[in-house]
């Protein structure tokens, strides 16, 4: 692969607790995801994404750090790690973890120095500690300080066990220049950066959301990118999103980020004029900064994208989840393979996120004794969170736990999943599986990097052409519409009629 191998890349997220389970305790590990490493050279991608796999409470699936050079002992140890990372690399997969800058675990060594330290040390200035709570509320509801037995309380913009790190301290800035070349070091081709926005804090201001995007935190990101800038071809992936492009450009200057999440096309309802308007705002904020953008169905937080498509209000949002709204599955399967060659068409990186490539549908009917996501008992019962997403992947057999491993499954995985199995899809010519891997062997050569050109169509219809010659047509009308002059069918998402392409269907034409 070229030196710029991120910029077109398809890069699959890995959720580690929940890909493949190796030793049969119900929780996913190292061993089995290198077990299924082949999987992943057949699929097609060119790198994976691993969210958090250092040493955790899991207090928020991982996202609570409490060793940065570690590995969860329940994945592994930090010898697979690497071992992982050389296999990857031995089947031309780049490996991107996940940094988390904001918090730590409040497990961690620095934030139990700050506990026994006591009010007014230097351990506590790592961390935001105050005599009297703000009255800042915590992402996952409720307030954002927790009070300690000596009387101080301390910032935790996430769960109590995540507290926020102080960025004006020096300390931390050097310990994560040393987190980044540890695991540079090792051989980690990319950083995605976890809530990237967040790090700098502004209490004074009176805002209640005095804690994004405050200017300083630019002044993290170059120093990270002049760190990046001594090894080879390391990147940096942004977990940043703002309705305001000119503020989301900003974290991509070419002395910041090389690349950020999409939330916007991933928010997008499924409806016509709002993609174009997603896919036109995203090529305008990028191409003058020469980054590549990203297009993302979904992740491991939000609800899955089969689902989402086949509910009535097809958009997603963060602060409204839908969670358990009825949703016509069989609708938002068509969708979502649709949405699959649109995603994979655009111009630069495309993410999928595990599972995405069978077609899982969420699963909403997770017992509540079961459910982990913090964000359930933190909203008093009221939102089950992000379970739904994260349940262990069925691989093979029929039932459960469907070759995930041998004990029974962190989360339970839906009987119905038997015809979801990737050994069931891996035959069959019409299944999600087979359609992710023709689009992304024909992406390999034909799509990726680059820009697009718009074609003449009716509103309900996106229709553009690559510099391949690759034209690629979606219908998000009611009605089937002509294709236009063209040589070759190379893939589509469904069933054309005769040389018309039906509602919710996409086409790659050559
Ligand atoms: C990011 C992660 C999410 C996590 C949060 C706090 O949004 O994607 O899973 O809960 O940050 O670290
Ligand atoms: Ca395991």
């Amino acid at each position: 692969m070229p030196e710029t191998w991120w910029r077109g890349a398809a890069i699959y997220q890995v959720y580690p607790r929940s890909f493949a389970d190796g030793n049969g305790d119900g929780i996913g590990d190292l061993a089995g995801l290198r077990s299924r490493l082949p999987y992943l050279a057949d699929l097609g991608v060119n790198a994976v994404w691993l969210t958090p796999w250092y040493p955790s409470p899991m207090a928020d699936g991982g996202y609570d750090v409490a060793d940065y050079r570690d590995i969860e002992p329940t994945f592994g140890t930090l010898e697979e790690a690497e071992k992982f990372i050389a296999e990857a690399h031995e089947l031309g997969i780049k490996v991107i973890i996940d940094v988390v800058p904001n918090h730590s675990s409040d497990r961690s060594a620095w934030f139990q120095e700050a506990l026994a330290a006591g009010p007014g040390s230097a351990a506590r200035q790592r961390f935001w500690f105050r005599d009297e709570p703000g009255d800042w509320k915590s992402i996952f509801g409720g307030p954002a300080w927790t009070q300690v037995p000596d009387g101080q309380w301390y910032l935790h913009l996430f769960a109590p066990e995540q507290p926020d790190f102080n960025w004006t301290n020096p300390e931390v800035h050097q310990e994560f220049h040393d987190v980044l070349r540890f695991w540079f070091d090792r051989g980690v081709d990319g950083i995605r950066i976890d809530s990237a926005a967040v790090l700098v804090k502004d209490f004074d201001g009176g805002d209640p959301d005095g804690y994004t995007d405050q200017p300083e935190v630019h002044d993290v990101y170059r120093g990270w990118r002049r760190l990046a800038e001594e090894y080879d071809d390391r990147i940096f992936i942004g977990e940043v999103w703002f309705p305001d492009q000119e503020r989301f450009a900003r974290y991509l200057r070419p002395d910041e980020m090389h690349t950020a999440f999409n939330f916007d096309f991933l928010a997008c309802p499924w409806d016509a004029a709002a993609l174009r308007h997603s896919i036109q705002e995203t090529m305008a904020t990028h191409i003058p900064l020469g980054a590549p953008p990203t297009w993302v169905l979904s992740n491991h937080d939000v609800a899955r994208v089969v689902t989402r498509y086949g509910r009535e209000d097809t958009s997603w949002d963060h602060g409204a989840r839908r969670d358990g709204v009825p949703a016509d599955l069989e609708l938002g399967y068509r969708r979502s393979r649709a949405a699959a060659l649109l995603a994979m068409a655009l111009p630069g990186g495309v993410y999928i996120y595990q599972g995405e490539e069978l077609g899982l549908p969420e699963v909403d009917d997770i017992p509540g004794e079961l459910r982990q996501d913090p964000m359930w008992p933190r909203s008093g019962y009221t939102i089950p969170g992000r379970d739904g997403c994260r349940v262990p992947l069925p691989w093979s057999g029929g039932e459960p736990p469907f070759g995930f491993g041998t004990g029974e499954p962190w989360l339970p995985q839906p009987e119905a999943w038997n015809k979801l199995t990737a050994e069931a899809q891996a035959q069959d010519l019409g299944s999600m599986l087979t359609l992710y891997k023709t689009a992304l062997a024909i992406r390999r050569d034909r799509l990726g990097d680059g820009t697009l050109t718009w074609l003449d169509s009716t509103p309900e219809v996106l229709a553009f052409t690559r510099e391949s010659g690759l034209t690629c047509l979606v219908n998000l009308g009611s009605e089937p519409v002509r294709l236009p002059p063209h040589e070759t069918v190379l893939l589509a998402s469904g069933p054309l009629e005769g040389e018309e392409l039906p509602t919710d269907t996409a086409v790659w034409l050559a």
